[in-house]
């Protein structure tokens, strides 16, 4: 085994070894992310592996500002003032990638569009800055394992194997809202941290959503996704003996493994707590969680969305 790398104590330090053609995992306001220099294929490639993830699946590429953005996506007028509205932030945009930037096709996954982000975390932008190209980062986890919203969850998910740049605990707690921008057309691929209803009330009318499953060119879609080791039970109203619980809102007393994601039942703060407390009560050994419901407006789309990818049937 090699030994373990030393984490990057400053911005600077992650960009070069960025800059080296490694990996570094940082801080976004959404998720931590497992970020390789965009350019790079052979240090991309290393995402892959490191994930465990299949190539077919395309990563963001995180910008610091517009203007990088724009160097390697194709911005209509439509998908230039949703990025103007909700960038930096955690809105991921699906645009035609400008071929010829020099993005690795590892990045697309061969695909002509380019998922593209300007994080709000200023660390994160610091660090792109800093490298002066795109970091592709997906989720600093294990494919189809619990996203990272700590530093801690990533150095326990691999063993200390990937330096991180500590950032503090993410402040959204649920990966971005990704959209496809095709001609009029805006599509929902996949719920995130910003709701829905505020690119709707943005743009003035409902948008489209992809169709659940449809094939891999829609995102985080693989059914399986960010499962706990435990069992989950969903809309449980009330723990059974012997399960960890998940509570929203007022809960009943319980004696074993309880968290709660928001006793006031306010979504944001739910949203932010779900990934760690789904992993604390995964730690507590419990062979099934059960989970209160959750309101589906607002962050409670995404929230509602990870719950039941995690509980779904596993295929790994
Ligand atoms: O908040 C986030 O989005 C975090 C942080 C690190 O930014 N990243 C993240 O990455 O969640 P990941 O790889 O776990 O999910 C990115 C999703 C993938 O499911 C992928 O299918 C989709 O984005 N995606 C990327 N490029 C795409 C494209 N050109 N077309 C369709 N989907 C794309
Ligand atoms: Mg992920």
């Amino acid at each position: 085994m090699k030994p373990a790398p030393a984490d990057p104590q400053s911005v600077a330090d992650a960009a070069a070894l960025l800059q080296r053609g490694q990996l570094c995992a940082f801080a976004t306001e959404t998720v931590y992310g497992l970020g390789a220099d965009a350019t790079n294929s052979d240090a991309v490639l290393k995402i892959y592996e490191t994930k465990g993830r299949p190539r077919f699946n395309p990563l963001i590429s995180h910008c610091a500002d517009m203007e990088m953005a724009e160097r390697f996506g194709e911005f209509s007028p439509l998908a230039r003032s949703l990025a103007d509205a909700f960038w930096p932030g955690p809105l991921t945009l699906v645009v035609p990638l400008k071929p010829g930037a020099g993005l690795s096709d590892l990045v697309t996954a061969g695909l002509d569009t380019v998922g593209l982000r300007v994080p709000a975390h200023p660390m994160a932008r610091e660090l792109i800055a800093a490298l002066g190209r795109p970091v592709a980062a997906p989720s600093a986890n294990p494919s189809g394992r619990l996203s990272p919203t700590i530093a801690d969850h990533v150095r326990t998910a691999f063993s200390g194997a990937v330096p991180v740049l500590e950032g503090g605990p993410c402040q959204n707690g649920l990966e971005s809202t990704i959209i496809a921008v095709t001609g009029d057309t805006v599509t929902q691929l996949r719920a995130g941290a910003l709701a829905r209803e505020d690119i709707e009330a943005f743009l003035g009318h409902p948008i489209a959503l992809a169709a659940p499953n449809a094939a891999i060119t829609a995102p985080g879609m693989l059914k399986s996704h960010y499962a706990p080791n435990a069992a989950l039970r969903l809309d449980a109203e009330e723990p059974a003996s012997g399960e960890a619980y998940l509570a929203f809102g007022p809960a009943p007393a319980h004696d074993g493994p309880f968290l709660n994601l928001s006793e006031s039942g306010d979504l944001r703060e739910a949203a932010r707590n779900l990934f760690s407390h789904l992993a604390r009560l995964d730690a507590s050994g419990a062979n099934s969680i059960a989970v209160a419901p959750i309101p589906d407006t607002g962050l409670g789309e995404a929230i509602n969305d990870r719950l039941e990818r995690a509980a779904a049937p596993r295929n790994r």
